[in-house]
């Protein structure tokens, strides 16, 4: 099977991918880390090891869909099967969800549904849980929503400072990521409505 990987920013669940394909948790072929973003040290991160990268710019693009086909055009090009979002930083258009309906992975900082959203682990500190923790869902049309694939919990502790909660959360996401990832391509990941069968 061969996947994408879409990063906008640093990038570390990509290197976690990158590492669990070495190990051969992963077996599958990462075609390319896109990103919309030239300067994402995920981009840097993937040539380091030797990954093929692509990138465009959404700004040379009329409309978020034109944007969408643009990316969706490199990716069919590429044979890409699935696509995993790794803190890519648009939402996807309806167009890009229903050509790899199913299909498409994101990872997202908190136990959803609770704190969806850009900041949900500062959100979660401040509001004081004790638990919080990492989701692994498919994409659907609406943001950090689609059906849930895994999930791991990450206790917050009375003197844990918000430095130390993102350092565990990313932690719990790095081990997650690879292994939902594998699930997928193993055919382990079933759909019926808005529950995932594993
Ligand atoms: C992660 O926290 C992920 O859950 C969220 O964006 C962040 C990306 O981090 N969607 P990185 O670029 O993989 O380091």
């Amino acid at each position: 099977m061969n996947f994408a990987v879409m990063a906008s920013g640093n990038g570390t669940n990509l290197q976690a991918i990158i590492k669990a394909l070495k190990s051969k948790q992963i077996k599958a072929s990462l075609k390319v880390v896109f990103s919309d973003k030239a300067g994402a040290f995920a981009l840097e991160r993937a040539r380091k090891a030797g990954v093929p990268v692509a990138h465009l710019d959404p700004g040379q693009y009329p409309s978020r869909e034109a944007f969408d086909q643009a990316v969706l055009d490199l990716l069919k090009k590429e044979g890409i099967d699935f696509v995993v979002l790794a803190g890519y930083m648009r939402i996807l258009s309806p167009l890009f969800i229903e050509a790899y309906r199913n299909k498409i992975m994101n990872i997202h900082p908190s136990l959803l549904p609770a704190f969806k959203g850009a900041h949900a682990i500062k959100e979660a500190y401040d509001f004081g849980v004790k638990v919080t923790g990492v989701t692994v869902h498919l994409v659907d049309e609406d943001v950090d929503h689609g059906p849930i694939i895994a999930q791991a919990a990450v206790e917050v502790n009375p003197n844990d400072t918000f430095d130390m909660l993102t350092e565990k959360v990313h932690a719990a996401e790095h081990q997650l990521y690879p292994y939902a990832i594998s699930l997928f391509i193993r055919g382990r990941v079933k759909v019926s409505g808005r529950k995932v069968i594993v």
